[in-house]
């Protein structure tokens, strides 16, 4: 493989720096944009109620207190759950020392359920460019309300429209090529990415959905075939790889070209970059 490094490989901080917190809170976010992380990848859902919130699986019972799915639950349900205990729990074993965002009553906001709302003040706030990766997840159940509801917001903060796909500080990504074309339509200059879990033969040649710029395979898929990531590059698309965690996988990834490293550990990823 003899790929020059042309520019500077992005490192995206996945579900936030979310080795070091709970995945999907604010705490996890901070550490992310203290770590100095170029970017936050998040998952979102919509509430019963509409609301966009952080999690990434259907239900709560992994990384919550609670019980049910996401779009069966209120805001205010969710609002009530804890999403730091889990960790906190799995932390005090293994440290000496207590991190700082353990979960505490008087500080809730840190662990309890984000909104995707949120996480944008969260960022408009960082004192620095911070990018975001924004994952619609269960598009197709809820018909196109995931994308209108996720727009509606970014024009809220004034990211919905970008002069130009390299100018903006948000993307949209999605397993399903469906939600990607609905964002499309609405906003043609935000960027897309299509997330692949692995090489379908329809898509072998580095083709990629049509109007999609931005391809993002897993690791394992970069793993097992490099060549598909040079065919990728090769035909002018940028190539964001998840979740890559070891060092040999970086080390990979930059061999390869790659735009973008999402990962639990940015703090660990930008040291091996040397940055
Ligand atoms: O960044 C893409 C990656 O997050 C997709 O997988 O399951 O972690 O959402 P998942
Ligand atoms: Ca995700």
């Amino acid at each position: 493989m003899t790929h020059a490094r042309q520019q500077l490989t992005q490192v995206v901080a996945h579900r936030g720096a979310s080795e070091d917190a709970p995945e999907h809170t604010l705490a996890a976010y901070r550490k992310a944009i203290e770590d100095g992380a170029d970017a936050l990848e998040c998952d979102v859902r919509l509430t019963a109620d509409g609301h966009l919130v952080c999690v990434h699986d259907r239900r709560v019972n992994r990384t919550s207190n609670g019980r049910g799915a996401v779009s069966a639950l209120e805001l205010a349900d969710l609002a009530a759950l804890d999403f730091g205990s889990r960790r906190t729990r799995e932390f005090w074993r293994t440290r000496d020392e207590e991190p700082d965002w353990v979960f505490r009553p008087e500080d809730r906001e840190d662990t309890s359920v984000l909104t995707l709302e949120r996480l944008l003040e969260l960022v408009a706030d960082a004192g620095r460019r911070v990018e975001m990766a924004i994952e619609t997840k269960h598009p197709t159940r809820w018909a196109g309300q995931v994308e209108e509801r996720l727009l509606a917001l970014l024009k809220r903060f004034g990211l919905d429209a970008p002069a130009s796909a390299a100018e903006s500080p948000i993307r949209v990504m999605s397993f399903s090529a469906r939600s990607l074309h609905r964002v499309r339509a609405a906003s043609p200059t935000l960027p897309t990415v299509y997330l692949l879990q692995f090489v379908s033969p329809r898509l072998r040649d580095g083709r990629l959905p049509a109007g999609v710029r931005i391809a993002g395979p897993s690791i394992r898929i970069v793993r097992n075939h490099p060549g598909y990531i040079e065919r990728l590059k090769r035909a002018g698309h940028q190539v964001h790889v998840w979740t890559v965690n070891e060092p040999e996988d970086v080390d990979l990834c930059v061999e390869l070209g790659v735009d973008a490293i999402i990962t639990n550990r940015p703090r660990a990823v930008l040291d091996r970059l040397g940055r």
